[in-house]
């Protein structure tokens, strides 16, 4: 198996202008478990379009025993694609991926879904996956965004953001950061408000108690009404009997 004869121009051109650890051409030709990886993508995915599939597999196959990378023959990817370390990649039957996209180890474009129509993300041009990160399901991902390491991304990413967390959050747009957890004015303290709340119930309080002290008071006379002696005549008075 002639894996070099397998590697197109734009995806030598990516290890060489993305790679700073790569040495020369040759080191990236006979080294670059990556660029490996994609030679043996790309001639695996020529066979399955001609209807070869049982070779376009074996290929696959041999390709993730050797590289530890397993992009699915009928996955659909532009030119200039960049995998670093290969390790751990995982890409889907119906992922569409664009031109010059970069790829890190761990990352997994993967499917939420057992039926067998797109269920693989779609991938805009120059997109950037750091390490590990997971996409999920049928979703679009804008040209020129930037996954965070270990980010899973559920949604549809905008062009131009930076997404990164679990689940993924778009933190920049345009370079500009974008802050969810600011700005919220129905979450700002009010403070006025609650005073006046706190003071209610402190009067509320006040009137239950001044009623309770109003109604012992009563209470005490009645007691002392009802307990009254009758007054004395006036021969008891002068010592009389
Ligand atoms: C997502 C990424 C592209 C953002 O880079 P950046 O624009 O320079 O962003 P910053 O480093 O300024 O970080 C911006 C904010 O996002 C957070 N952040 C950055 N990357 C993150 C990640 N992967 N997961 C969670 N949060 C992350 C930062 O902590 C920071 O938060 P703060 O503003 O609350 O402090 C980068 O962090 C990344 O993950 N690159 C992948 C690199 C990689 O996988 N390399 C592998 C080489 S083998």
């Amino acid at each position: 198996m002639r894996i070099e004869s397998w590697i197109e121009p734009d995806d030598l051109a990516a290890v060489m202008e993305r790679d700073p650890a790569i040495i020369d051409e040759n080191d990236a030709k006979r080294y670059h478990t990556g660029l490996h990886a994609v030679a043996m993508y790309r001639r695996s995915h020529k066979l399955w379009l001609e209807g070869k599939k049982d070779r376009a597999r074996k290929i696959n196959f041999i390709a993730h025993r050797r590289t530890g990378c397993d992009i699915h023959p009928g996955a659909t990817v532009g030119k200039g694609f960049f995998i670093d370390h290969a390790t751990g990649v995982v890409i889907g039957e119906t992922s569409i991926i664009g031109n010059d996209v970069t790829i890190y180890q761990g990352v997994t474009l993967g499917g939420v879904s057992f039926n067998k129509g797109k269920r693989h993300p779609t991938i805009g041009n120059r997109v950037v996956f750091g390490a590990n990160a997971t996409v999920l399901g049928d979703i679009v991902i804008g040209d020129d965004v930037r996954i965070g390491a270990g980010s899973v991304v559920l949604k549809d990413v905008p062009p131009n953001s930076t997404v990164v967390g679990i689940p993924g959050k778009v933190i920049a747009r345009n370079g500009e950061p974008v802050r969810s957890d600011v700005l919220k004015h129905n979450d700002i303290p009010d403070y006025l408000g609650d005073k006046i709340v706190s003071m209610e119930s402190d009067m509320e309080e006040l009137r239950r108690t001044i009623a309770e002290l109003q109604s012992a008071s009563r209470r005490d006379v009645d007691l002392l009404t009802d307990l009254s002696v009758p007054p004395k005549s006036t021969a008891e008075k002068e010592g009389f009997r």
